[in-house]
């Protein structure tokens, strides 16, 4: 509240005396600022200019106009850690400039002075009178130049107020509301932005934002000549590619497109909210908004956003989508053009058909939902049709190879190659594609609806593994049945990212269906992770994937369903544990050894897990060990050792201190994790505070106290029984304290591990004391509640 306040102080101390020296650049202290202004209040000259000038006036650098609700200003200054001189109109309050008078020709010095000339010229000169900037208008009377609160710096002929010329027609980097793009299609007038070249050098950068008409109008973001960008075509209220739904609310835009020109403006319905559209100098176009007492300026969307917004991204007749790797498939019909090309990420080449077209013995229709449309040089209009007089339109002629009913413009007809086609999750267009009959209804998929997913990620995976066989795609209304439409009795619990469902196919086989949740921001990058790792793994200590369903909102995973769920439910069970003899439990740790080992090292990939622990480890009939959930794993580059976060995932209990403490991770804090594993499987009991009379130490710092006090065989489950060979018990508590200790390079590896417990006769070293023994007050709070939790580790 203070620093608005101040601001205000600002703004009227500001308006009322126009002492600014140069505009500084942003302070990161504003107070700075604000004892800036009292110092040149007594340095400087005070001069009133208001919000307009005569010829008998002139500003000079260090003077400025300031509109007449104080919105913007127009004054001299330098850009970034420029030392050259321009003259510009900014908001006073942050100095963001808006529009640059002489942007290709720079003052050395502080000897601007901006003229009028009794005559109507606007003009920038030095001292010695020359010329930097120029309206070029002449023969007015009694002109008079304005500073408006729009913005807009306007110059009028003082007695009939004709408008002679106005800064809105000479766009910079920035579009204010009420300032128009505009193609003239009689003067070949364009009006549009061009980025600065830098942040100290206002001058035209590589990029421009054009309005451009084909079939469609939109427009089209250019490095140079190449076209990298477009918006999509006009729908009316915005444009089909730019998806921002809270928009609506909050701006109007305007579109007009007619014989002689296309225009393009916005305005904000909020009269609090002020609002730019900037193309920066790394070419993007940025929105930004403010409310009108300062609290500073908010990016409000920004494009190009992703790899699907880059022109022609997937080639010609190739279609993106952010949601699945890799981005680029081809259209349905379509093959890769140059296979290896594509198979290696290259999709300049694009896609051509499989399958020729015939249009005399009656070719067919595909929809493709939500998409882009293509873009439409080489489309027709037709306009006001109806779907079904559209296609007919695109059946009778044989060069047509797509159609589309926009609101806007109607009928839309393309002929040959279709480009720069995305998928979108909402909004977009549905585009019906033409395919030999052969093509149409014989993909139990594809049909109706476009549905890339699965089929994108396991092109994927043969790549990278060459032989396995394709992961399914599962459709969604089957999973709707085999769940009974996610009821609530299906539930199994909660997995990483959202509710896992049981679910039985049709053919009676069981599944466990996981479900992420919509609200799960993370969520989607762990599906993802999810997907690819799985898929490339197969081993059979680890939770097998069958399928997928990525079907509008929803991202389902289908796993093979195991029907004694998780090891938690039987060691920490009192009936159930009794079913655990030793041999069982033996047999349990090896297999989690085995599945680690292969993740770790023998699968190709190292791929360190990061939430290894007890209700992650599912039971199938004969309680073999498949650990599972790999929303939070991590893929290591061949040689890479640890790794840094700063997001900590993982549950207290099982987390090494490393990890915990400093967000380190590597195969040695995976070990660490199975140590715990071990000792709970050995005692049955949880790694916390295992009795009051001890309070203070966990299962780790009980089990090593007993392991000093030479009694560790105290340790084991009682409902072990009797019958067990102590050596093999002993070698197993050792491994695990060996696994546990503090230091990551003491402990073994998962290579280790196995030899360690498969053999009789190799020699242990002696354990060191473990990491996390005490249960601190941190650590008891975080154990009770039992969950997995996410720790932000600060400043790294
Ligand atoms: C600009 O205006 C100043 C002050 O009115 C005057 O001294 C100067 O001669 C003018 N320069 C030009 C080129 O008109
Ligand atoms: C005015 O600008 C011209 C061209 O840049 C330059 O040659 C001249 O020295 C400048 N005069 C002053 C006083 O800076
Ligand atoms: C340009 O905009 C993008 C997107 O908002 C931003 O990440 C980038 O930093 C901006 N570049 C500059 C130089 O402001
Ligand atoms: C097109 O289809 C007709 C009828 O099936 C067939 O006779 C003709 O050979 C086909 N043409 C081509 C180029 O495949
Ligand atoms: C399009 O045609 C339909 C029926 O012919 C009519 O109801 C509708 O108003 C027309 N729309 C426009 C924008 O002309
Ligand atoms: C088919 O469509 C193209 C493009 O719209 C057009 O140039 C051509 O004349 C059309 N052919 C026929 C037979 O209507
Ligand atoms: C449009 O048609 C022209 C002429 O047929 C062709 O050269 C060009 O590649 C086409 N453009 C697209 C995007 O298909
Ligand atoms: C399944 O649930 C959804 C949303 O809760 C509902 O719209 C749909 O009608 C249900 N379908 C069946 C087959 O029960
Ligand atoms: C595993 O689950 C099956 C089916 O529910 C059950 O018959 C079997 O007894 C379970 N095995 C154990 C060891 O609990």
């Amino acid at each position: 509240m203070a620093l608005v306040e101040w601001f205000l102080v600002l703004g009227i101390s500001a308006a009322a005396v126009l002492v600014h020296g140069q505009p500084e650049t942003q302070s990161p202290f504003p107070q700075y600022k604000f004892i800036f202004l009292f110092l040149s209040f007594n340095l400087f000259t005070v001069s009133i200019a208001g919000d307009a000038m005569t010829p008998t006036k002139s500003i000079a650098d260090g003077q400025t106009l300031i509109s007449s609700g104080g919105t913007f200003e127009l004054g001299f200054f330098s850009p970034g850690d420029s030392k050259n001189r321009y003259l510009g109109i900014y908001y006073p309050p942050d100095k963001i400039v808006v529009w640059v008078a002489n942007r290709i020709s720079p003052l050395g010095g502080s000897t601007g002075v901006l003229n009028l000339t009794g005559d109507g010229t606007l003009v920038l000169v030095n001292s010695t009178g020359y010329i930097f900037w120029s309206t070029g208008t002449s023969n007015a009377i009694n002109p008079v130049v304005q500073l408006l609160d729009s913005g807009n710096l306007v110059l009028l002929e003082g007695t009939s107020k004709t408008l002679l010329w106005q800064s809105f027609d000479h766009p910079t980097d920035t579009l204010l509301p009420g300032m128009k793009l505009v193609r003239d299609f009689r003067t070949n007038l364009d009006t549009y932005l061009t980025s600065w070249k830098s942040s100290s050098d206002p001058s035209p950068g590589d990029y421009s934002y054009k309005i451009n008409r084909n079939a469609a109008t939109e427009l089209f973001l250019w490095r140079g000549s190449d076209l990298i960008f477009r918006t999509g075509p006009w729908n009316g209220r915005g444009f089909d590619g730019i998806q921002a739904t809270k928009i609506a609310n909050l701006f109007r835009f305007h579109l007009t497109s007619n014989e002689y020109e296309a225009t393009y403006s916005f305005e904000v319905l909020d009269n609090s909210v002020l609002s730019r559209l900037v193309l920066n100098e790394t070419g993007m176009v940025q929105r930004f908004v403010r409310s009108k007492p300062n609290i500073g300026w908010h990016p409000y969307w920004w494009h190009p956003k992703d790899q699907c917004d880059e022109y022609a991204n997937c080639g010609a007749n190739g279609v993106c989508s952010t949601n699945y790797l890799p981005a680029c498939d081809c259209l349905k019909g379509f093959i890769p053009k140059s296979p290896q090309k594509w198979t290696m990420r290259d999709n300049t080449d694009g896609c051509v058909r499989r399958t020729a077209l015939n249009c005399s013995s009656g070719d067919g229709f595909f929809g493709l939902q939500q998409v882009k449309l293509p873009g439409t040089s080489n489309a027709t209009v037709h306009g006001n049709v109806s779907l079904e007089g559209c296609k007919d339109w695109c059946l009778k002629n044989c060069s047509c190879s797509a159609y589309a009913i926009s609101e806007w413009s109607g009928c839309n007809t393309w002929t040959g190659d279709l480009v720069d086609i995305r998928v979108f999750t909402e909004g977009g267009k549905d585009l019906y594609l033409r395919l030999a009959s052969s093509e149409l209804g014989n993909d139990y998929f594809l049909r109706g609806e476009f549905k890339p997913a699965c089929k994108t990620i396991s092109t994927h995976y043969k790549e990278s593994r060459g032989n396995e066989p394709e992961l399914p795609l599962f459709d969604i209304h089957t999973i709707r049945t085999a769940t009974n439409n996610f009821s609530d009795d299906n539930k199994l619990g909660e997995g990483g990212f959202g509710p896992v469902y049981k679910g039985q196919l049709e053919d009676g086989e069981n599944i466990a269906v996981k479900r992420l949740s919509k609200d799960s921001v993370q969520g989607i990058h762990e599906f993802t992770n999810e997907v690819l790792l799985i898929a490339k793994l197969q081993h059979r200590n680890l939770v097998r994937l069958l399928g997928c369903c990525i079907e509008g909102e929803e991202r389902l995973l289908v796993y093979e369903y195991l029907q004694n769920t998780s090891l938690d439910c039987f060691i920490f069970d009192r009936t159930r544990s009794a079913l655990l003899n030793w041999q069982k439990r033996l047999d349990i740790i090896l297999g989690i050894a085995r599945g680690l080992l292969y993740l770790h090292q023998d699968s190709r990939l190292k791929i360190i897990h990061r939430d290894l622990k007890t209700s992650n480890i599912l039971l199938d009939q004969e309680l073999n060990p498949k650990i599972s959930d790999f929303g939070t794993a991590r893929i290591f580059k061949g040689d890479q050792i640890e790794e840094n976060t700063i997001r900590v995932v993982g549950t207290y209990g099982y987390m090494s201190p490393e990890y915990a403490m400093e967000g380190i991770f590597s195969v040695k804090s995976d070990v660490f994790s199975f140590g715990v594993l071990v000792l709970e499987i050995l005692s049955g009991k949880k790694n916390r505070m295992i009795n009051q009379a001890q309070a203070r130490l966990n299962l780790l710092g009980h089990a090593w106290r007993l392991w000093t006090e030479g009694r560790c065989l105290e340790i084991l489950d009682e409902a072990v029984g009797c019958a067990y060979p102590e050596s093999k018990v002993l070698r197993c508590i050792q491994v695990a304290l060996l696994c546990v200790q503090e230091g990551s390079e003491d402990r073994p590896t998962m290579a280790e591990v196995v030899l360690m417990l498969g053999t009789e006769s190799a020699l242990l070293p002696q354990p060191q004391r473990p990491g996390f023994c005490i249960a601190t007050p941190l650590m008891e709070r975080d154990w009770s509640s039992g969950n997995k939790i996410t720790v932000t580790i600060e400043g790294r």
